[in-house]
């Protein structure tokens, strides 16, 4: 039987999350909820992000739609509630649908803070329920293959490693919540996370951070260039913005040096390039599914067989949340900050 799924938030990720579900024949999306009736009604056509979503008309026959959350989070005939609420709102429902004894799919960040992600985490644990993280870099082809070649010190040891993400501003998010820290973090906690994530999944806790940042005003972490303490040997950077004009569009990538070789990816090309002594870059097989839907997959596999994740466990997706804090405050304080882990 279909794990049965309910989504709530039906906007550029809400409407990606129900496309990949519908068609995975592993899940089944029994409900949607959005406070705005044109998403209930399948009118779609005025979603929009920094990467192509299918918008549109939608078919909604057979998908029960709900215009409050806490009435999807009560069906009984849903199994697990995916939230792709704006950040903020990420602990508040996630919780409420723990308690109700669902499993929980949530976007990236996990929540707006680390405090409240652990919050998340605690109600997962007391409610013996599974929790799942956006976390879609950790998936994503060409950076999931350069994960395994850096563990297996295929090429030798990192050098050096620098994540790039830069954006042109967001202002299509609903009520432009996107724009307002208290309730996205502005691009340090919405986009750039993604690379803060890859850094910590890869390379394990640095022991400090050093940030700075530009901003439309004092204290906005609009963009963001970070070095991550490894301590002497290996130079792991990472820069994200998001202040660019609208024609600026979006682009991510990477270079990371090793002893032996040199691999890059961007997303313009999508390919892995490997570039080794010879003088002719190679490009590398990378598995052919986009990232978000692998990820999403591996969570529905999960509920369905009764695992956890290994890739993502959620207490990992706490941890990148308290290390883009400690990258704010260095940012902002203009020190030096140190990072430990918290156990648990
Ligand atoms: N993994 C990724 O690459 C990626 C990319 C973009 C966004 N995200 C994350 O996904 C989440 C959602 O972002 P988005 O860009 O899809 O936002 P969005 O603004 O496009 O969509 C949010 C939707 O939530 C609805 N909504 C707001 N309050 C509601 C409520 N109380 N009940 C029901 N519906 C409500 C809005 O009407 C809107 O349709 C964020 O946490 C964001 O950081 C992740």
């Amino acid at each position: 039987m279909p794990v049965r799924i309910g989504v709530i938030g039906i906007g550029f990720m809400g409407s990606a999350h129900f496309n990949i579900h519908r068609s995975n024949p592993a899940a089944k999306v029994v409900a949607i909820c959005d406070i705005d009736p044109k998403k209930l009604s399948g009118d779609w056509s005025s979603i929009a992000g920094n990467v192509a979503v299918g918008g549109g008309k939608v078919d909604l026959s057979g998908v029960k739609t709900y215009d409050c959350a806490d009435e999807l989070i009560a069906d009984p005939e849903i199994d697990a509630v995916d939230i792709t609420l704006p950040t903020y709102l990420h602990a508040e429902f996630a919780i409420k649908a723990l308690q109700a004894g669902k499993h929980v799919l949530c976007e990236k960040p996990m929540a707006r803070t680390s405090a409240e992600a652990r919050k998340m985490l605690d109600a997962a644990k007391k409610a013996k329920r599974k929790l799942f993280i956006g976390q879609c870099i950790r998936f994503w082809p060409g950076w999931f293959e350069a994960r395994e070649i850096i563990r297996t010190k295929k090429y030798g040891k990192v050098i050096s490693a620098n994540f790039r993400r830069f954006s042109q501003l967001p202002t299509w998010g609903w009520q432009n919540w996107l724009q307002d820290n208290a309730k996205s973090g502005l691009c340090a906690l919405d986009m750039h996370i993604h690379d803060t994530d890859y850094v910590l999944y890869t390379f394990g806790a640095p022991k400090a951070v050093t940030a700075h940042y530009a901003g439309f005003k004092k204290g906005r972490l609009d963009h963001i260039l970070v070095a991550y303490d490894y301590g002497q040997g290996m130079l792991v950077t990472s820069e994200g913005a998001w202040e660019y004009k609208p024609s600026f569009g979006f682009t991510m990538g990477f270079v990371i040096h090793m002893e032996k070789a040199t691999l890059t990816w961007q997303i313009e090309t999508g390919k892995l390039m490997l570039h080794g002594a010879s003088g002719k870059a190679e490009v590398l097989p990378t598995v052919m599914e986009d990232g978000y839907n692998r990820e999403l997959k591996h969570y529905v596999d999960c509920i369905a067989n009764n695992k956890q994740s290994e890739i993502c466990p959620p207490a990992s997706a706490i941890a990148t949340v308290s290390l883009v804090e400690a990258e704010a405050k260095s940012a902002l304080s203009g020190r030096k900050v140190a990072f430990k882990l918290k156990k648990g």
